[in-house]
């Protein structure tokens, strides 16, 4: 079979190559700003369409409440930071924490507190600690800092419960400080204000992200996670606690500051 350079002659061959280079620069200069967030949003739509929102999307059999992207990329944060205790609000159906306390398995390191207002599984796994009741009462959050006092090493918080920006607001006042320095407070689920299938769940945690990293000046918002896989269900929502700063253990985090500076 005849090669491309012997099919075109060199001259002939230069002119298709520059006009193929042309059409390359064309598509991406149409493809980049506006109508590449369109094309984003459609693609986000259609995929939050056809999982049901991955409302039925399993790990292992078990239920699993997570867009697999990100699920992907807290897989591989975890790794990365090799927490010694992972916190999630929100525990649904135990698929998630399920999850990460398997990864944990492998890494033969880490363990998960869990907590929600319902019990909704009867899964049982030696590294999770299942709580019972809201993610930012007395009980729940005071058996938290116990067990981030015992931490030896880093701690990781996933936000998952409710997804109300008010509470929102109020579960980072009182989780953020038990975030060490380097580590992350995931606040998952501000694409229910940025896409507009989830409108009714508005306000959602992007403007309690906002209010949150304005007032909070030791974490700042890793933008790279989210855009990993392209699209994210925790826009803005990977917050950091710069390395540089130090924690107190959480022991002072509380409800009193947010509601002088929600009180409006
Ligand atoms: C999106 S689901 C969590 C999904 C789960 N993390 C997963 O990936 O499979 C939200 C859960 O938060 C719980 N929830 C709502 N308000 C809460 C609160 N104040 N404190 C703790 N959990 C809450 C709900 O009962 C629900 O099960």
């Amino acid at each position: 079979m005849a090669t491309f350079r012997e099919r075109f002659p060199r001259n002939r061959r230069d002119v298709v190559l520059a006009i193929d280079a042309q059409f390359r620069r064309l598509r991406k200069a149409i493809y980049r700003g506006p109508v590449r967030e369109a094309g984003h949003r459609l693609f986000f739509t259609e995929l939050v369409e056809a999982t049901d929102n991955f409302g039925q999307i399993t790990w292992l059999g078990r239920p699993i409440w997570q867009n697999v992207l990100d699920l992907w990329t807290i897989q591989e944060t975890l790794y990365e930071l090799r927490p010694a205790l992972l916190i999630e609000t929100g525990t649904n159906r135990g698929g998630s924490s399920f999850f990460f306390a398997q990864l944990f398995d492998l890494m033969d390191h880490g363990r998960v507190i869990t907590s929600d207002v319902e019990r909704l599984h009867d899964l049982h796994h030696p590294r999770v600690e299942y709580l019972i009741g809201s993610s930012t009462s007395p009980e729940v959050i005071g058996h938290v800092r116990s067990a981030v006092a015992q931490a030896d090493g880093p701690v990781l918080v996933i936000l998952d419960s409710d997804h109300n920006a008010r509470h929102v607001t109020n579960e980072l006042e009182l989780y953020a400080p038990l975030v060490t320095p380097g580590s992350y407070i995931i606040v998952q689920d501000g694409s229910i204000d940025t896409l507009r299938l989830f409108r009714v769940g508005r306000p959602g945690p992007l403007p309690a992200i906002r209010d949150f990293l304005a007032r909070h000046p030791e974490f700042d918002s890793d933008r790279t996670k989210e855009k990993r896989f392209v699209i994210s269900h925790s826009p803005e929502g990977w917050l950091r606690r710069r390395p540089d700063t130090s924690t107190d253990k959480g022991v002072s985090g509380s409800l009193d500051s947010v509601r002088d500076s929600t009180a409006r």
